[in-house]
């Protein structure tokens, strides 16, 4: 009921009487004023003024369960939110919460993580207060081979919120990363637990940087921010509500077509290396060519030299700029 009261609070702006409060939601008056109190104590304002109610001045910083799930106003993704301050790894947690039967959607986020987990079994340094670190539990009903597809799904779904709620425009370095001036800002490692031709749930992590942030000295010329680009502040709830919303409608496509088709066009513009000569880190051998473009499988089709094309198949194959990182 609190995260209900806060959204009714925050979209009508003005007060709104216990008496209508107790209404809504079935509820005593003591219950409506004992969640107010609790909202409170989370660091929330309200003002509660005699014959006319409650007011919420709203602190757009404010970051967690109840703020989350006022925001997300979606169907099925992150409908159902399980919110740490502090855990080993959102990924790790999600596993954790599918195994125990957690529902699709279910989405696993925290303030800070302890073991944050990046791929190629490498760290994800994961600070508290500025960052989102989060992972998404999904239930799909389809073949193995389309899995690999949804980091790209999501990848789509981060580039759309950060243009709309950091302003700036965001591009995609196939398949896992999203980047901004070609630093990379949000990383993103797919999971999944199944069986021979059956999955039994997929888990989607993304750590994306938001606040203004120092990195690591190996990091500084590779990674960046939303805030140090976009120069304004940029509100961890309402993005994550705003990814949760994309990332439905995104991967809604993605089931009615069965593939990337519908989002292709949109994916492409947003490919960082679309027409750039790349360098394909196959562990079997190295080559390069021009990055054309995804296939609506999720495949990079690189055209060589000789103008002979090659279909990249995302999985441990890693592509960089022959130049660096983009
Ligand atoms: C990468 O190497 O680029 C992928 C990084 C993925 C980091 C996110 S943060 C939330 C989730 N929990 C983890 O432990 N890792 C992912």
């Amino acid at each position: 009921m609190k995260a209900e009261i806060l959204a009714l609070l925050r979209e009508s702006g003005a007060y709104i009487s216990g008496q209508e409060l107790c209404e809504r939601f079935g509820v005593t008056r003591t219950a409506v004023w004992k969640a107010v109190n609790q909202l409170k104590k989370e660091g929330y304002v309200i003002e509660a003024v005699q014959n006319r109610g409650y007011k919420l001045i709203d602190r757009e910083g404010i970051y967690g369960k109840n703020e989350l799930e006022s925001r997300i106003r979606t169907k099925w993704a992150g409908r159902s939110v399980i919110f740490f301050r502090s855990i080993g790894s959102t990924n790790v947690q999600a596993r954790k919460e599918a195994e125990a039967g957690a529902v699709h959607g279910t989405l696993v986020a925290a303030d800070m993580q302890t073991a944050g987990r990046g791929r190629r079994g490498r760290d994800w340094a994961s600070p508290e207060g500025t960052n989102l670190y989060f992972t998404i539990i999904l239930r799909p009903d389809f073949q193995l081979e389309k899995a690999s597809m949804l980091t790209l799904v999501m990848a789509h779904s981060v580039v759309r919120a950060i243009q709309e709620e950091a302003g700036i425009r965001a591009y995609i370095k196939w398949p896992n990363d999203v980047v901004i001036n070609k630093k990379k800002v949000c990383g993103i490692l797919t999971e999944m637990s199944m069986e021979v031709d059956h999955i039994h749930y997929v888990i989607i992590g993304a750590g994306v940087n938001v606040g203004e942030q120092e990195f690591a000295p190996q990091l500084r010329d590779k990674a960046t921010d939303l805030v140090k680009e976009c120069g304004r502040p940029v509100y961890r709830s309402e993005l994550l509500a705003r990814i949760m919303e994309y990332f439905e409608e995104d991967y809604e496509c993605f089931l009615r077509d069965g593939d990337l088709s519908g989002l292709l066009d949109s994916y492409n513009r947003m490919l960082v290396n679309r027409d750039a000569q790349v360098c394909v880190l196959d562990p079997l051998e190295e080559y390069t060519g021009t990055a054309k473009g995804i296939t609506r499988k999720g495949e990079l089709l690189v055209v060589m030299e000789d103008g002979s094309e090659r279909l990249v198949y995302a999985g441990e194959v890693s592509v960089r700029g022959i130049y660096g990182y983009v």
